[in-house]
């Protein structure tokens, strides 16, 4: 039976979660990061195209390699994050629809630069949320972020041009002592019109 999630739940997702960018010093082992695609690649996209990749930044040496792209604003708390993710996508994600279409020929879609790069960026972000919902459902907090040199970072981790950065997100089990109050939302009268 399918029905509204408890309580709790629905505030771990969404009214007590955060865009968090300091976390206390749990790790994030590799069964973490395994759930946390397991449940990522289940985002609908467009075609089941999933253009979305991730690089998961853990260790010393590949921080150091994130470290001089980011923004200075965003570079300290980046690196003591116990995890960033690099979420990109991939310029030629069509190839793979004979796998992840099966039985349909959607190629005369993707011939042309502007659609290709529209629909790989769009439902790659889509896949992007779903990490963060993701990783809120697992306990953790996501503290997505643009503010970094997209190109410096693709010509550092994705040298052959075929993947292109969109995001980096700060994953850890957050810190909240010292957040700041959060944001105001639209108003449903503002955002939304029913018709
Ligand atoms: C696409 C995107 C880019 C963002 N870029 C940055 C960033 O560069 N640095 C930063 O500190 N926060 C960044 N944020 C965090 C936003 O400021 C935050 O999600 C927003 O204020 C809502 O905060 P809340 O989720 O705590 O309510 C970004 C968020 C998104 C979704």
């Amino acid at each position: 039976m399918t029905t509204t999630l408890a309580a709790g739940a629905l505030d771990q997702i969404f009214g007590g979660a955060r865009s968090n960018h300091r976390f206390d010093d749990r790790a994030i082992g590799d069964d973490t990061l395994r759930q946390l695609y397991e449940l990522t690649k289940l985002a609908p996209t467009g075609f089941n195209a999933q253009p979305a990749r991730y690089v998961f930044v853990r260790s010393a040496e590949a921080k150091a390699r994130l470290a001089p792209v980011l923004s200075s604003s965003n570079r300290d708390k980046t690196l003591a994050a116990p995890l960033n993710a690099i979420v990109a996508w991939d310029s030629r994600f069509f190839e793979h629809l004979p796998q992840l279409l099966p039985g349909r020929d959607v190629a005369a879609y993707f011939v042309e630069e502007e659609p290709i790069r529209s629909a790989g960026v769009f439902n790659a972000a889509l896949q992007a949320a779903f990490l963060i919902v993701a990783a809120r459902s697992l306990g953790l907090d996501a503290g997505p972020m643009t503010g970094f040199n997209a190109a410096a970072l693709d010509r550092e981790f994705f040298p052959d041009g075929r993947l292109r950065s969109l995001l980096v997100l700060n994953l850890g089990y957050g810190d909240r002592s010292e957040i700041r109050e959060r944001g105001p939302r639209l108003a449903f009268e503002d955002a939304v019109r029913v018709l």
